[in-house]
């Protein structure tokens, strides 16, 4: 059984605060037990839950009847750099706790995001398929493979419903992203509808797979609700819509900013960058569960530019 009593861990970040409004009105709000480290004060169903507390994931877990788990809790990648530590115990003892709770709970499925940081400095380049080398330079990257193997191990030892799927960096405007490689593209856009000008932390030519949010929280869905019977990966689907360098970007941006401009000024996030491959191949999702994005570059810059127009948030600042 599932949907029916669901959690979502790390539902304050960038994914989960758009994540758990677009799954409420989908399966009704009372279902939904959004939870975070941080408060919310403004969603009274909030729980505050620390994933690394083990006793207290059971206890969450169990109090609240949960069928169906959403782990979106992590360190990214820059954070994760800066407190290797740290990103260990979230990303992969919070993990553990996470997977180990939903077998004594019986909970019906755990989905757990993971993200091109698997890949290191020795995977292809280009279009680079699910199963290559797969040896990362990061901490995130590190415990975002192992947080994979975990949720396979579970699945092929325990027959828990674990699944995943790779996200490539994201785009949005409603929360700002949590401290990655990958934020220059949301700092570039929201700068350009400012009126101002932007430092890049990475080169021109730094050329990343991306994806447009509406299409990141399409997929998770899609992936959730995959018939398992379809399903000839389970945590580790690459998943991407467009690749794009700091320079595209930019140059897509001046057709709605003619004055424009970007300095280029790589920081420690370029050897990052450097190590993710720059595109990466999605078929298995689109046989397995149908994944279909529909925003390119140019969608999602009109869509972004249309919506900052509306209302910046005041709390889209750079968090890294
Ligand atoms: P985020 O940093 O915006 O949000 C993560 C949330 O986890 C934060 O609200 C944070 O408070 C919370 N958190 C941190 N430590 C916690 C703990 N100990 N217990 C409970 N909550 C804790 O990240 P996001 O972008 O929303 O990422 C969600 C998932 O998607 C992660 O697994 C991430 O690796 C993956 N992902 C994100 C991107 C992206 O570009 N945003 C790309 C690839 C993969
Ligand atoms: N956007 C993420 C990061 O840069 C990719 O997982 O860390």
């Amino acid at each position: 059984m599932a949907f029916e009593r669901i959690l979502v861990t790390g539902a304050g970040g960038q994914i989960g605060s758009e994540f758990v409004p677009f799954i409420s009105e989908i399966f009704g709000r009372e279902r939904i037990i959004p939870s975070d480290i941080k408060s919310n004060q403004a969603n009274p169903r909030f729980i505050s839950l620390d994933v690394t507390d083990k006793s207290s994931v059971d206890l969450a877990i169990d109090k609240y009847r949960i069928d169906t788990i959403f782990h979106l809790a992590a360190i990214l990648s820059a954070t994760g750099e800066k407190n290797p530590e740290l990103a260990y115990r979230v990303n992969i003892s919070g993990m553990y706790n996470i997977l180990e709770s939903a077998i004594k709970n019986k909970v019906g499925l755990v989905l757990t995001p993971s993200s091109i940081g698997v890949f290191g400095p020795d995977t292809p380049k280009e279009n680079v398929p699910i199963e290559t080398i797969t040896r990362p330079v990061t901490m995130y990257g590190v415990s975002k493979l192992m947080a994979e193997q975990l949720g396979n191990y579970y699945h092929s030892r325990f027959g828990l419903n674990a699944r995943g799927l790779r996200f490539p960096g994201l785009i949005s405007y409603k929360t700002p992203p949590g401290g990655g490689t990958t934020d220059y593209s949301v700092e570039m856009i929201i700068e350009a509808v400012k009126g101002r000008n932007y430092k890049c932390f990475l080169k021109e030519d730094s050329k990343l797979p991306m994806m447009y949010m509406p299409d990141a929280l399409d997929s998770l869905l899609r992936l959730a609700e995959a018939e398992d019977s379809r399903l000839k990966h389970r945590t580790d689907f690459n998943i991407t819509s467009f690749s794009i360098t700091p320079k595209q970007l930019e140059l897509e941006l001046r057709n709605y900013f003619p004055s424009f401009g970007v300095t280029y000024e790589p920081d420690f996030r370029q050897a990052i960058a450097d190590s993710w491959p720059g595109s990466i191949d999605a078929s298995a999702a689109k046989q397995e569960w149908d994944f279909h994005p529909n925003y390119g570059l140019k969608e999602t810059a009109e869509d972004m530019i249309l919506n900052l127009r509306k209302n910046i948030p005041s709390n889209i600042i750079k968090r890294s």
